[in-house]
């Protein structure tokens, strides 16, 4: 009778332990679907596909007439502007898109999706160039734009920088050739480099960053013996499933913790479990944490976003370094995006903390594709002596191919010179300045708009509720300013900006921006709230659902391909969707 006593006592006590556990987890993940992508992939079936014919295109916010006037008389010639600047880029865009899915993709999230089909057949956007020349860009027009797209991150020191490393690295290249499973003899000096940039033990070379990624996840769980990883919600890592739990993807999300970064919530959890084999941090979410990057396809009235600061963002990293060593959990610093952008040594020296495991990419291959792993020795072994077959097994063909580690070795003797690493002392003050200079010259034009910075990498803030935002990214375009396909919430400079080219960037701007107020898209009414704006998105939706809501041609399009619009019309933030993720960098 004891015994059972005891027993009964033990599996209450256990259970309540893991009801607390539970509960604990449940606390840390952040509330929007970011965190429970059981629940967005779930709701993304719901979504119902809808757009707005041409009269509503201009009234989605209940304009008076005279303003839904203006905006059609210009939006209709904006779109003769752009189709007659660059008649053949567009034509040989169109033909591309007929073949490449990805066209296709990014060609319908430019815009949020009810406006998605004017947009479409007017203002159209080419997905080619001819040439770059120092900050600009030409489409096959002859148009010359100022690049603020920085080729998804990889320019950081600007295009002229690269195609001279490339160039260089094909002469040291090319007597060996192609050559792959042998290393060039300028590996070693790679490896040397990015030990002493990194301060860990040990290399390997992929060819993504998406692979780095997995590489250093797959690292973790051998070592620890632990089956989940702690991400954190908006944070983009690649487009692997094991990164992108939710919608959008099929595959049942389990061994991922979609957590709330900057939170004590998480911190206990990590204190507390002992399945988490490691944490995933992207330091650019400093920018935004706990949510995605703000693109134009999500853009559903104003667009705010708190940035953590670099000391707060410090501080969180170090809190998360203590615990993760405290619980032999493995710290990985994704820094595909943002090493080299803020200082020589990457994101962890500028934040000062240090991981068991960094990431490099983008950049670092000298404008050749590439992923780096850096870790301390222990962690990047991928056998063990006394178990030999328990091997991890993570190979690949193009790994430190040696064109891209002869490109690599040009892009870290130029991060050695003197110059420019003196560079990286004002960096920050240079960048705040230009950023404080742009803004002065928004408000000076009591114009709606203001910018975000964490040192080079800018995001654009709509200071005042509409349903327009996203057409500033056409305005802009007419203007000369070239951009990724996620519009303006994203731009990403090159270090060789000088200020003249800067000068040039804001006047651009702000001429776009005159230009789209003019035109009524920054239309402002007391009713015009960002709460009236969700309600009535809302309301469409469920008269969509409900099949009130007329369906249009693109009906058929999945609605697992919206869950954007589902965090913002449920009131949620918009973290983690598929499409947020996607935008975080591309
Ligand atoms: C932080 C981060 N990690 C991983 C990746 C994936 O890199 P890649 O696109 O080279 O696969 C990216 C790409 O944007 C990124 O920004």
């Amino acid at each position: 009778m004891t015994a059972l006593w005891t027993l009964v006592v033990i599996t209450s006590l256990l259970t309540l332990r893991w009801l607390v556990r539970r509960l604990q987890l449940s606390g840390a993940k952040h509330p929007s679907l970011a965190g429970h992508a059981r629940l967005s992939q779930l709701l993304a079936r719901f979504v119902p596909f809808y757009e707005y014919d041409e009269d509503e295109f201009f009234a989605a916010d209940d304009a008076p007439a005279n303003v839904r006037d203006r905006r059609r008389r210009a939006f209709n010639d904006l779109a003769r502007r752009l189709r007659e600047k660059a008649p053949k880029t567009l034509a040989v865009t169109e033909d591309l898109e007929a073949g490449i899915s990805d066209l296709q993709f990014i060609g319908r999230y430019r815009v949020p999706f009810q406006f998605r089909g004017l947009v479409r057949d007017r203002l159209p956007v080419g997905a080619v160039a001819a040439a770059t020349q120092d900050r600009r860009i030409a489409d096959l027009d002859g148009n010359w734009s100022l690049d603020a797209g920085g080729a998804y991150g990889v320019n950081v020191f600007g295009y002229e920088v690269y195609k001279q490393c490339i160039d260089k690295a094909a002469q040291r290249a090319r007597e060996l050739g192609p050559v792959l499973g042998l290393y060039h003899p300028i590996v070693a000096d790679n490896v040397r480099r990015l030990k002493e940039i990194s301060g860990l033990d040990e290399v390997s070379f992929h060819m993504s960053g998406t692979e780095a990624v997995m590489q250093a996840v797959r690292l973790a769980r051998y070592h620890t013996g632990r089956s989940h990883i702690v991400r954190f919600a908006g944070a983009y890592h690649g487009w692997w499933d094991g990164v992108q739990a939710g919608a959008g993807n099929p595959r049942p999300p389990h061994e991922v913790y979609t957590l709330r970064e900057m939170s004590k919530k998480s911190l206990r959890v990590l204190a507390t479990r002992r399945d988490i084999a490691c944490v995933l941090v992207n330091p650019l979410q400093a920018m935004h944490p706990n949510a995605g990057a703000p693109s134009d396809g999500a853009l559903v009235g104003s667009r705010r976003t708190v940035p953590a600061g670099k000391a707060a963002y410090g501080e969180w990293l170090r809190d998360l370094r203590d615990v993760c060593t405290r619980r032999n959990i493995v710290l990985i610093l994704d820094e595909v995006f943002l090493g080299f952008r803020l200082a020589p040594g990457g994101a962890h020296e500028y934040f000062s903390v240090n991981a068991d495991l960094v990431t490099y990419g983008k950049t670092l291959g000298g404008g050749l594709p590439v992923g780096v792993v850096c870790g301390r020795a222990e962690l990047m072994r991928r056998f063990r002596d006394a178990r030999p077959t328990d091997v991890n097994f993570a190979r690949g063909t193009f790994n430190a191919h040696p064109y891209v580690m002869t490109a690599m070795n040009e892009i870290l003797l130029y991060l050695d010179r003197p110059e420019v690493r003196a560079s990286y002392l004002d960096l920050d003050a240079v960048w705040d300045a230009r950023a404080r200079q742009l803004n002065d010259a928004l408000a000076a034009k009591s114009l709606p708009i203001r910018l975000q910075n964490l040192t080079s990498v800018f995001t654009t803030l709509f200071t005042q509720p509409g349903r327009y935002g996203w057409m500033l990214q056409y305005y802009l375009r007419a203007h000369g300013i070239a951009m990724s396909w996620i519009g303006t919430g994203r731009f990403i400079f090159s270090h060789d900006y000088t200020e003249a080219d800067f000068a040039e960037f804001t006047s651009r701007f702000v001429a776009a921006a005159e230009e789209m107020a003019t035109d009524g898209f920054f239309w402002a009414d007391a009713k015009l709230t960002d709460r009236w704006i969700r309600r009535r998105v809302l309301r469409e939706m469920l008269e969509a659902r409900l099949g009130g809501r007329r369906k249009k041609r693109e009906g058929r399009v999945s609605a697992a391909l919206d869950p954007v619009l589902l965090e913002r019309a449920t009131g949620l933030e918009p973290a983690t969707s598929t499409l947020a993720r996607l935008h975080s960098t591309n």
